[in-house]
């Protein structure tokens, strides 16, 4: 169907679970000898890495691959998660439609002969060609059991299947030979890891592990379920240098009808328990959650409820997203009752209320130093995040990408710090 040194190009959207497909992608087409390119247009083929958790992606994916249709020379290929409901319209714009554990079989897609690729690999194994050279995202399970009424995950990814930890801290061994100095351990709800497989490190015996790993390296990890996030990942992640102290809690809702309506399985009171655990245990903190506003039927009372979550948390970063109904869901089922508009204003309530919290976070750092790992430089500033998930710049003459840094704080904004390097 291709010949040989073709260009591809890869439009990634969602999670960083997508992300990590992407790698595994690109190392299949660049075994392949395919070129990749940032430029859509110079492309012959496109591959996009679908994510359907809201209407609007689809309609994003909708928009562009019909301008495809008109490029004949062009080769469209799809893949990431798809819901069923809408792969017969997007079979009728993209060549083909390709599961993301059937990505393998891309060569015979492409009609290319290919002795490195076994059909029956695990995708999740394939070797993966990182998009930096000194952080990288290493997928510990895939999938999901929890079957939040809202959410499409279980549906598109299937059910949840761990790797075996000795592949991962494989996988982690190379990388810190490398050179790389931030590991991201990655799945749907990283804390029920190993659940599926016989005589498996639970989840936080396998960050202990990774961590313990020797090098001069950080670890971060998302994402937690609050339901069984435990005290021993608590104690893991205060006891260890390693181990960034930034935490991805999801809560969806402050409410507990709504909550239970979810089927998130915890209610409000144990969420800001387990919150004021980790806030005792672990600091400094970086704190941020996933929320939904206008679920089937929040009340305006029941919405006040996650305002006022919001106010007792004081999250650093928060992803506020409007509720939106996905075919093949629990809550599809449920009438989508409240208005586009209704929905607006309380995302922009909950983000009104974040940055006032996150911006007074930030500025209680005035003054103090943070370790910075600088991941880009842009006009005369270099950039990065700190150990804690900070976004902070500083200026310097000398070349400080993949470096970690000490920054003074000397200007704070809602989400970004501005400093100036200490010199040891
Ligand atoms: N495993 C993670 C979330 C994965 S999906 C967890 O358990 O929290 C990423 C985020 O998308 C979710 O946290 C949720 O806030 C949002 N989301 C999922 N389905 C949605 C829907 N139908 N409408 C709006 N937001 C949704
Ligand atoms: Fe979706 Fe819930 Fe699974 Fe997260 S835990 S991926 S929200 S079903
Ligand atoms: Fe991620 Fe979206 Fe799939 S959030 S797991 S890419 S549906």
């Amino acid at each position: 169907m291709v010949n040989e040194n073709k260009k591809y190009y890869l439009w990634v959207l969602g999670c960083q679970m997508n992300e990590a497909d992407a790698e595994r992608i690109r190392s299949i087409l660049n075994s392949l000898n395919f070129k990749e390119t940032n430029y859509e247009k110079e492309a012959n083929i496109i591959i996009t890495i679908a994510c359907s958790v809201r209407q609007s992606a689809i309609d994003r994916i909708f928009g562009k691959a019909r301008n495809w249709q008109k490029r004949k020379d062009l080769v469209t290929i799809l893949t990431g998660c798809v819901i069923n409901e809408d792969k017969p319209r997007l079979e009728k714009i993209f060549n083909n439609i390709i599961a993301i554990q059937e990505i393998n079989k891309l060569p015979q897609i492409l009609s290319i002969k290919s002795s490195d690729l076994s059909p029956s690999k695990e995708y999740i194994e394939i070797l993966p060609e990182y998009k930096d050279n000194f952080k990288a995202y290493v997928p510990i399970s895939t999938g999901c059991n929890n079957y939040c009424t809202y959410c499409v995950v279980p549906y598109t990814r299937g059910r949840e299947k761990s790797r075996s930890s000795a592949n991962i801290l494989n996988e982690c061994k190379k990388l810190i030979k490398k050179g790389y100095k931030e590991i991201t351990l990655i799945g749907q709800n990283v804390n029920s890891y190993g659940h599926d497989l016989k005589d498996e490190l639970s989840f936080p015996e396998l960050l202990k592990q990774v961590s313990d790993l020797p090098g001069n390296f950080w670890v971060r990890f998302a994402t937690s379920h609050p339901k069984d996030m435990s005290d021993e990942l608590i104690d893991i992640i205060a006891n260890n240098e390693k181990i960034c102290n930034y935490i991805h809690l999801p809560v969806q809702s402050g409410d507990n009808e709504i909550l239970k309506r979810m089927n998130r399985k915890y209610t409000r009171e144990h969420y800001l328990e387990l919150i004021d655990k980790i806030k005792k245990r672990i600091s400094p903190l970086f704190l941020s959650t996933d929320i939904i506003v206008g679920f089937p039927r929040e009340t305006r009372k029941q919405f006040k409820n996650s305002v006022k979550l919001f106010k007792y948390t004081k999250y650093d970063m928060a992803y506020i997203a409007q509720y939106s109904p996905r075919a093949g869901t629990a809550s599809y089922q449920m009438k989508d009752n409240v208005t586009k508009k209704e929905k607006k204003k309380r995302e922009l309530k909950l983000d009104k209320v974040l940055k006032r919290y996150a911006l007074k976070n930030n500025h209680n750092l005035i003054g103090e130093t943070l370790e910075v790992l600088i991941d880009r430089k842009k006009n005369d500033y270099y950039y990065g995040k700190s150990k804690t998930f900070r976004d902070a710049r500083c200026q310097a003459d000398n070349n400080l990408i993949g470096k970690f840094v000490k920054i003074e704080i000397t200007k704070a904004k809602t989400f970004s710090l501005e400093g100036e390097i200490k010199k040891e």
